[in-house]
Parts: C-alpha cells; structure tokens; sequence
C-alpha cells in the first residue's frame, strides 16, 4: 500500500530537469531551451483565447447570466488566478515538463500522480479535440456564409461526426460521416509540433499577434455604439445590479430552465470557465524555457491577466451592442460585427470584410489553442514516459528533439476523436478534468509549504494561506455545479487509468524498481 504512495524525491526532480539556468543552446533532459518570457506569456494567451470567447459567451449570456456574464467571467478570472498563483509558485520550484503531475509525485505520491497525468488528457488533448470542433465549425461558416461557397450534400456530411446530424441543402437532416475539418487540422498541429519547439512557438507568436488584433478591433469599434438599455437588464436593480437579469425561465437545448439570477451568473461562471483553460499549459513548457524560474510565473500570470481583461471588454462590448437573448448563437462575435456594423450605417461590403476579419481571427485563435493544448499533452506523455509509467513516449527525435512518438500519437489521438466524437460529450467532461488538476495543484502548494518549507521558492503565491485553499476550494465548488454525467465520465476514465497503472506503470515505474 505505502509503495502507492512513493514519492520522488523533491531535489532529484529538480536536478533531472536539468540547470534551469542553462544557456539557450544547452540541453536539458534533451529538450530544447528557446522559450523566453514573451513566448511563455504569449502562449499562454495562445492556448487561452479560442473556442470559449468565440464560441460559448453567446450562450452563457443568453441562458444564465445576460449582461451579467460580465461578472461570471469576473469570477472565472479570479478562480484562475488563484490556481495560477499556485501553478506559478510550483513551476517556479520545480520546473520540469510534467507540470501538474510532476509535482503531484514528488508532494501526494506515484498514484495521485498518475490520476493527475491521466486527468490532464481530458484537459489537453479533450480539450484539442473539442477546439478542433470548434474550428471546423467556424472553417465551414467562413466557406459557405461569408465567401458564399455552396457545399454540396456530401461535402456538408464531412463535417459532422457519425453522432451529430448535418442539415442539407433541403432542409432535411442526416447523420454526419466524418468532421474531416477538425481531423485535418489537428494532424496540421500535429506536423508542426514534430518539427520543433522554436517553430511552434513561431507560428503561435504571430498567430497571438492577429487574434488580440482582431479582438481589439472589435472591442475598440463596438465601444462607440454601446447602448446602455441593453445593459439594463433588470431595471428593478440600480448600480451595477442592474446588469443581472431577475430569475426567470429560459431555454436550453429546447428544454425551460429557471436561470439569471445571480444563480445564474454563478453557472455561467461554470461555462466560461473553459475561456480560461490553457494558461497552466504554460507550466509544461518548463524544461524548454531560458529562464524558467523567472519566466514560468511571469508568463503564466501575464496571459491570465491579459485574457480576463480582454474577456471583461468583450463580454461588455457584446452585451452592450447585441440585447443578451439574441446571443444564443454558436459565433456570437460575427452577430456582434454585425450590429456594430448596422448601428454604423456602414456599407455591406464593409460588413462582409469585418465579418470575414472577425471568422478567420477566429480561427487563427482557435489553431493556437490546439496547438499550446496539444503541446502540453506531449509533454505529459513524455514526463509520464520518462518516469515509466507509460511506454514510448520519452524518446525524443534525433535531430528536432521533440517527442517524437509523443507527438504522432497525441495528434492522431484528437484527428481520431474530433473527427467522430459528438462534442456534447466532451466540453464539460475537459472543464472538470481540468478543475480536478487545479484542485490537486493547489493541495499540493500548501502540502510542500507545510512538508518542504526549506525548499528555495523563486516565485511565492502571495496571500498563500488564503490563496491555496481557497483556490482548491472554489475549483470544487465549481465542479460540484458540473451535471450528474460528466461526473460519471470523469469517475469511467480515471477507471481505465487505474485499470492501465496496475497492468502497467505500476510495474515499470522506475521509481517502484529502484525502491524495491
Ligand atoms: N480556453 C480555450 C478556449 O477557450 C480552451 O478555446
């Protein structure tokens, strides 16, 4: 039983990473070192921006929270800067490229360990599959409403996976065959992660670059037309009250619920919190950063608070040009360009670039999503592999050093799932994942703070006896709203993963062997 629970030895892991003070051109545990503090934040923002703005504030607005999203994204922001104060003083300490995991061996032991590794694939590469979702939705708008492409019958059915139905030139409805958008662009991530790190940070520097252009336009365009009505949501209420609509019924997927509320702010703080997912990937670049010691918590903390600034803007730009139930839309943003455009009195082929503009930074966005996503995956799976709990996965590629096997496998994983999974199934099932990763970073600060407190902490969360518990607190108050199924699910995969850790990491774990 004790053997469960061995545990790395704190110096040693930090020794295995490597002298995190080496040179650009040194290696560390075979990575390479090019990441300075501007790639680790814009990363961060790289994985953050993407399918949660684009895709899911309409919703949210409209089913829980009207101009009140605003406060729900206030929320989610400050739930992350908690567990991103604790990811920032861990990866600081102990900068290897497991993040989470990593750290949960040398503080809670090999098989929380384990469900933490085997956890975080439903936030990376879950998480890629549903953005490459995302992405093949916003692929077809773009072809078929903005360029006024027709799609034939056939064409349509691969875009939608054998489990979600496509809705045909006629009107009438069949299943999908295959999402051959979303596989295609997740085995173009794929390509690009295997040619290297300095190249992947490359393409999402200027991916980042495009995206926060575009959102900045809109924020800066849509400002001028604001009109305050929409914002007064329940003239009942003064201040900023007001922006909360009373508790009434509302519909969602056809079925009435009760909502707004500040209930209601509270379960759309709940959805938008998958806006926020991403910055801890930041974490798992550690042993490909110059200076990660400094440049972890910088670039961990500079993107969560560059991206809750931009949510806060945007969620008040789209609220306060659109009235909150017209936002019930899969690309709230475009409706939003649209009025902005209407209240401006401008031309429609000003419309149509500013819509086309809006698309196609949309889906810049959502590519550098499944690109960081993916990128932490791998180096999960080369921690993992690296320690012995899983096969393969550590070998690195003789000339791009990147984890090669890793990465072949990661890519074709979320092609594979993207392309036929019904993503119904999958967004809530990556926010709960990544809120059980969250609570066990936030326990494992506050178990080395007591265990450890003589280990050197370049970075210390401040407010720590507040900041750490609260942090593990609200991640489970979060996940405790999540529905009854998603539980089931989480509860179904951490199953597989003990079912694969006694059949095999526990046998080969290196640690194991040379304890025994
Ligand atoms: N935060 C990422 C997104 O919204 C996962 O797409």
């Amino acid at each position: 039983m004790a053997s469960l629970f061995i545990k790395k030895d704190l110096k040693k892991l930090i020794a295995d990473a490597g002298d995190p003070n080496a040179s650009e051109h040194s290696q560390s545990g075979g990575l390479k070192r090019h990441l300075s503090a501007l790639n680790l934040t814009l990363l961060g923002i790289g994985g953050i921006i993407g399918a949660g703005i684009f895709s899911l504030t309409g919703m949210a607005a409209a089913n829980y929270a009207g101009p009140g999203i605003v406060f729900s994204f206030v929320i989610g922001g400050v739930l992350c800067a908690f567990a991103g104060l604790c990811y920032a003083e861990m990866a600081a300490m102990v900068p290897v490229s497991g993040s989470a995991y990593a750290y949960s061996y040398a503080t809670l032991g090999e098989l929380i360990a384990w469900i933490i590794g085997w956890d975080l694939i439903l936030e990376y590469a879950f998480g890629a599959v549903t953005v490459a979702a995302a992405w093949s939705g916003y692929f077809i708008s773009l072809l078929h409403k903005t360029l006024g492409i027709e799609l034939t019958d056939l064409v349509l059915r691969f875009t939608k996976g054998p489990w979600e139905s496509v809705v045909l030139a006629d009107g009438s409805s069949v299943a999908g065959i295959w999402n051959l958008p979303a596989s295609f662009i997740s085995l173009f991530v794929g390509a690009i992660l295997y040619k290297g790190i300095r190249e992947s940070a490359s393409l999402n520097n200027i991916i980042v670059f495009i995206k926060v252009a575009i959102i900045l336009s809109f924020i800066f365009l849509g400002w001028g037309v604001i009109d305050a009505i929409n914002w007064n949501a329940n003239p009942a209420a003064t201040g900023l009250a007001a922006l909360v609509p009373a508790m009434a019924e509302s519909t969602r997927n056809g079925q009435s619920i009760m909502s707004y509320g500040w209930p209601g702010v509270l379960t759309g703080a709940g959805v938008v919190f998958f806006a926020y997912i991403g910055f801890d990937a930041v974490s798992t670049t550690a042993q490909e950063a110059k200076n990660p010691q400094r440049d972890l918590p910088i670039g961990i903390l500079a993107s969560l608070f560059i991206c809750t600034a931009i949510y806060i803007l945007m969620a008040l730009v789209m609220t306060g040009v659109v009235p909150y139930k017209e936002l019930a839309v899969p690309d709230p943003v475009a409706v939003g360009v649209d009025r902005i455009v209407a209240l401006k009195g401008w031309s429609t082929s000003a419309q149509k670039t500013l819509a086309f503009s809006v698309k196609f930074g949309a889906l810049m966005g959502l590519t550098s999503v499944i690109l960081v996503l993916m990128l932490g995956q791998t180096r999960i799976f080369y921690s993992m592999a690296k320690d012995g709990l899983l096969p393969w996965f550590s070998e690195l590629h003789s000339k791009f050093q990147t984890p090669h096997k890793a990465t072949v496998v990661t890519a074709l994983f979320v092609a594979l799932c993207s392309g036929c999974m019904p993503m119904s199934l999958v967004g809530e099932l990556v926010s709960i994942g990544t809120l059980l990763a969250f609570v066990l970073v936030c326990l494992g600060v506050v178990i080395l703070r007591v265990k450890h407190p003589e280990i050197e902490r370049p970075f210390k969360a401040p407010l720590f006896w507040f900041v750490g518990p609260a942090g593990a607190v609200s991640c489970l108050w979060v996940m405790s709203g999540l529905p009854h199924d998603t539980w089931a699910r989480l509860f179904i995969w951490l199953a597989i993963g003990f079912v694969i850790y006694f059949g095999y990491g526990k046998r080969n774990s290196k640690l194991q062997k040379a304890s025994s």
